[in-house]
C-alpha cells in the first residue's frame, strides 16, 4: 500500500470532522457553552494523585521501564483479582499484567500483535462493531488487516451479534474489538454472551481484545461482567484474550496517561516485547500514583453515584423523548433524534451546547445508510449543575 494510500485509509479524526462540521455556526452569545461533545470527565481524580506526583523525587534520572513497576503490576493483578473474584494464583502480575500509557496505547498495539500477513493471500480481517472506537479502526488499516464492521443497533441490543457473522468470516478474522460496557450505547455484554464469544475466539483463533476502559461505572446491581469472568468460566486460560482497565473514567484520570492490559503470558510477553521497540514508558510517578488509584475503591463508589445522579437528572428531563433510556453502563446518552448532524449544528448554534453527531462513529452500511445517523451522542462528564443546565437547552432546541 502506498503512503497516499495509507494517509486515505487513515480517514479524519472524529473530533476534526466537528470542528469542521461546527466552524461556521456562532453559538448562541448570552449562555456559556457547554461542551458533551467528549468523553472526559470534569470531576477531579481523588486528591492522592496530586498528592503522589507534587512530592520531590530523585529518580527523574532514570529511564523507567515497559513493563512498569513490580508494585504497579501487583496492584494491578489484585485488582483484577479482587474486582472478578478470581483464584488468588490466576493473574501472575510478572507475566500477566503489562502497563500501557492510556489504553488507547494498547489497543492499537493489539492488531499489531495480532495480525500477520495470511498464507493464502487473503487479507486479514478485524472486526469490531458499529458504532466504534476510531481507534480499532486505525490500529487495522495500519496492521494490514481489512477492519469489517459489525452492526450493533437497537434490534441486536446494541452489542454485535456475533451468531450471525458467517464462520468463514471469523476464519478469516484475526482480531476483534469489543467494548462493554460500550461507546456510546451504554449496553453491556453479559456472562454468556462474553463466553460464546470467547469460545469462538478460540474456535477460530482470534484475538478477542476486550475494551473495558468503562467497567467501573455499570448502573446494575452487579457489576459490569468482564473478559475475565468469561475465562474464569471457561476453565481459567487468558488464551485468545486481551483485556484492557483503565484509569480515565474509572479514577476520572485521563490525564495520568494510564492503564493495564492482562493476557495469557505469551500474548503479554509478545506485548513487552513489541512495546521495547516502540511504546513510551510512564513516568515512575505516574505509575506510584497509577498503583495508587487501583488500590482504592472509595473514589470509584463515589464517581458511581456521582452519574447515577446525573442519569436521574437526564432521565427527568429527557424521558419519553428522542428514545431516551437509562443505559448499564458507561457515561454517554444516546439519543435519537431523527438527523443527528442536523441537530448537532442546532444545539451548538441556538443552546451553545456541543455533542458529537452519531454518524460520526458509525461507518456507512454496503447500502450507503448509516445506523449512527439519526443519533446523537451526549457525554455526561460535567456536574449537576451544568448537566440539567444543558439538557434542558436541548430539550428546549430539539
Ligand atoms: C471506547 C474507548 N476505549 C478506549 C478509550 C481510551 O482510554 P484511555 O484514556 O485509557 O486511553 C476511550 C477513551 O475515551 C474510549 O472511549
Amino acid at each position: 500500500m502506498s503512503l497516499n494510500a495509507r494517509l486515505d485509509a487513515m480517514t479524519d479524526h472524529t473530533f476534526r470532522r466537528l470542528a469542521a462540521l461546527l466552524a461556521d455556526i456562532q453559538p448562541r452569545a448570552n449562555v456559556p457553552p457547554i461542551n458533551l461533545s467528549v468523553g472526559e470527565p470534569t470531576h477531579q481524580p481523588p486528591p492522592f494523585v496530586s498528592e503522589i506526583l507534587a512530592r520531590p523525587r530523585s529518580d527523574w534520572n532514570i529511564y523507567p521501564m515497559y513493563f512498569g513497576t513490580p508494585e504497579l503490576r501487583r496492584a494491578c493483578a489484585a485488582w483484577a483479582t479482587r474486582r472478578y473474584r478470581l483464584p488468588a494464583t490466576a493473574i501472575d502480575p510478572d507475566q500477566m499484567i503489562v502497563p500501557v500509557s492510556g489504553t488507547r496505547e494498547g489497543l492499537y498495539f493489539a492488531a499489531t500483535l495480532a495480525v500477520t500477513p495470511a498464507a493464502n493471500g487473503q487479507r486479514p480481517l478485524a472486526l469490531m462493531p458499529n458504532p466504534f472506537y476510531q481507534v480499532y479502526y486505525g490500529a487495522a488499516v495500519m496492521a494490514g488487516a481489512e477492519p469489517a464492521f459489525l452492526p450493533a443497533t437497537k434490534a441486536t441490543g446494541f452489542l454485535p451479534d456475533f451468531d450471525a457473522v458467517d464462520p468463514a468470516v471469523l476464519d478469516r478474522a484475526q482480531v476483534v474489538y469489543l467494548c462493554s460496557p460500550a461507546n456510546p450505547q451504554g449496553a453491556v455484554a453479559s456472562l454468556d454472551y462474553l463466553k460464546r464469544l470467547l469460545t469462538l475466539a478460540r474456535k477460530h483463533d482470534f484475538l478477542l481484545v476486550m475494551d473495558e476502559c468503562y467497567s467501573e461505572l455499570y448502573y446494575t446491581k452487579e457489576p459490569a461482567p468482564g473478559g475475565l469472568d468469561a475465562a474464569k468460566a471457561l476453565g481459567g486460560s487468558l488464551d485468545n484474550l486481551l483485556v484492557f482497565h483503565s484509569l480515565s473514567k474509572r479514577s476520572s484520570a485521563p490525564g495520568l496517561r494510564s492503564g493495564f492490559a492482562t493476557g495469557a503470558p505469551k500474548t503479554i510477553a509478545l506485548m513487552n516485547r513489541l512495546r521495547s521497540y516502540s511504546a513510551a514508558a510512564q513516568p515512575l510517578a505516574i505509575m506510584e500514583a497509577s498503583a495508587a488509584c487501583w488500590k482504592d475503591e472509595e473514589h470509584v463508589e463515589k464517581m458511581r453515584a456521582h452519574y447515577r445522579a446525573l442519569y436521574d437528572i437526564a432521565e427527568r428531563v429527557l424521558k419519553g423523548r428522542f428514545g431516551f433510556y437509562r443505559p448499564d453502563g458507561g457515561f454517554y446518552l444516546w439519543l435519537d433524534v431523527g438527523d443527528g448532524e442536523a441537530a448537532c449544528k442546532r444545539l451548538w448554534g441556538e443552546a451553545a451546547v456541543r455533542v458529537l453527531p452519531g454518524s460520526y462513529m458509525t461507518r456507512a452500511n454496503p447500502d450507503g445508510s448509516n445506523d449512527g445517523a439519526p443519533y446523537i451522542r451526549v457525554a455526561l462528564v460535567g456536574d449537576r449543575e451544568s448537566t440539567e443546565e444543558a439538557l434542558t437547552r436541548m430539550a428546549r432546541v430539539l
